[in-house]
């Protein structure tokens, strides 16, 4: 075992992405990291661009070739950051770690996309052997590198050894115009503005937060993309000229993170002929698991995420590419159309709006089904914070998420942000183009699902009656399933005797 004169702050498991460019960022703020992966040579590597980075002959981090040289080299109580791949690999990095000798006292942080229900269990399951604390980590390697979001719950105690290392690798926002304070540069620190690391709540809370957090983000890049199958498809235009107009959008209150990367993926050219890389990249969506996650949850506590829900649902259609180049030869649908200029422009800027109106209503919904969730499961949950964390470092973030805070500070117990002042004015401004969009991509044969199914879900939601009435009566007649009535008391059902002749309307217990 190789001999270590100074005690290091943080020991770290996992020196993926996003682990190697975390544990840069925290040699950067100061703290000395003693580092482990199975693949040695990853250690290796990070050790090499940290030297490099650092200009310093001290080294900020040292490689350890077991959990027992790893514990060994840490200040007691000791802290552990874990970066490895959801399921069962945490289970696996844990006994290992109670294997080597970790203590009671000892805290290890999950950073990974762990369920949220894996956490509460591990969190239980590990007790007598170390404290389980969870943060999971939104930002990919730049924000890993530069400042992430950061989502953290657990034990109380946990966190406040944790915290002041979380709020020092964080992404900062300025207090007054929640704007991102920029740092790209190694060797950078942020001292000043707010830090996008604030605690959560309880064990699996985080994880539930960022579970949420990467449903949303699914909904928002399959409304970019369904602007953008509008944009190539509906009125014939190519990469560079949709990356133009999405850069105009990225100045108004569409500015996002998702919005900008989008513009810089299709104006990528590759190859002599300069051919955009969007043209060359396969239409088949990944995806590992958070969308499907959230879109599970809002089913199981009966709370509406149509736009997250049809977001996954997206990316399924898109991995069925054999079957969908059969059938786009077999179905037809609507001739292409041509536009006039004036035409064009319009469609773009319905457009527009229709995108900002969906985006609306995906955070709705996940903020709803956040909500949902903290009553089910007793937390309490600070949604201004949660808003105000992810304004930068994390994928989603935007411009926008200004407005969501403001809205939650405004009311801290708003039941859904459609109902916010601002949010339900800028809905009544933006719907018209929304719809006419919405009408547009259905007359041309375009699919937007996301697009679309937050129409339908604004229109459900500014229904005072919808055909529910019916249904329970469908419901009432084939099972006997007892209805409510609008003229009598709440809670008391009635049931149609339906298979006699006289259907006799009776009231049950
Ligand atoms: C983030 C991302 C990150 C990752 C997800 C989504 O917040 O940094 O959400 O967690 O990109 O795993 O991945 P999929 O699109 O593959 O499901």
């Amino acid at each position: 075992m190789t001999q270590h004169n100074n005690l290091c702050d943080i020991g770290f498991i996992g020196l993926g992405v996003m682990g190697k460019n975390l544990v840069l960022n925290l040699a950067d703020n100061g703290f000395s990291i003693a580092a482990f992966d199975l693949d040695i040579a990853k250690v290796e590597d990070a050790i090499a661009q940290d030297k490099t980075e650092s200009g310093s002959s001290t080294a900020r981090v040292i490689g350890c070739s077991s959990y027992t040289e790893l514990l060994s080299c840490l200040k007691p109580p000791h802290l552990i950051v874990l970066s490895v791949p959801a399921g069962a690999p945490v289970d696996q990095v844990c006994e290992n770690l109670i294997g080597a000798g970790i203590q009671p006292d000892d805290i290890v942080i999950d950073t990974g996309n762990s369920l949220w229900v894996d956490t509460v269990a591990r969190e239980k399951k590990y007790k007598n052997n170390f404290i389980l604390f969870s943060s999971a980590v939104s930002g990919g390697e730049v924000g890993a590198r530069f400042g992430p979001a950061l989502m953290p719950s657990g034990s109380p105690y946990a966190w406040t050894r944790i915290k002041p290392i979380w709020q020092a690798i964080a992404a900062k926002v300025d207090a007054e115009t929640g704007k991102p304070i920029e740092r790209t540069k190694p060797g950078d620190v942020v001292t000043e503005g707010e830090p996008c690391a604030a605690y959560i709540g309880p064990a699996g809370a985080g994880h539930y937060v960022k579970m949420v957090h990467n449903g949303i983000e699914y909904a928002d890049m399959q409304i970019i993309c369904e602007a953008y199958q509008m944009l190539r498809d509906g009125l014939g235009l190519d990469s560079s000229a949709i990356a133009d107009i999405f850069e105009k959008w990225n100045n108004g209150p569409l500015d996002s993170y998702l919005m900008e990367i989008s513009v810089e993926v299709l104006r990528h050219k590759v190859g002599d002929d300069n051919t955009p890389l969007v043209d060359l990249i396969l239409d088949k969506a990944g995806q590992k698991g958070t969308g499907l996650w959230t879109a599970m949850s809002s089913l199981e506590l009966g709370t509406p995420a149509p736009t997250i829900a049809q977001a996954v649902y997206a990316r399924s259609i898109s991995s069925f590419k054999d079957l969908r180049v059969h059938a786009s030869s077999v179905l037809s649908g609507p001739e292409a159309q041509s536009f006039s200029e004036q035409e064009k422009t319009d469609f773009t800027d319905q457009l527009q709006d229709a995108i900002y109106c969906a985006k609306i209503c995906a955070y709705a919904q996940g903020f709803q089904l956040m909500k949902l969730a903290e009553k089910e499961h007793n937390w309490q949950l600070d949604f201004a914070s949660i808003a105000k964390i992810w304004r930068a470092g994390c994928i989603i973030r935007a411009v926008f998420l200004q407005s969501i805070t403001q809205a939650f500070e405004r009311n801290p117990e708003l039941d859904n942000l459609l109902l916010d002042d601002f949010f339900a004015e800028q809905l009544c401004k933006h719907q018209l183009n929304w719809r006419k969009a919405v009408s547009n991509s259905a007359l041309m044969g375009i699919p937007t699902g996301a697009i679309s199914s937050a129409l339908s879900y604004y229109d459900s939601m500014r229904c005072a009656v919808l055909p529910a009435n019916l249904l329970q009566g469908q419901r009432d007649f084939f099972g006997a399933h007892t209805f409510e009535r609008v003229d009598k008391p709440v809670g008391k059902k009635f049931h149609v005797n339906w298979s006699s002749n006289k259907r006799d309307l009776n009231e049950i217990g």
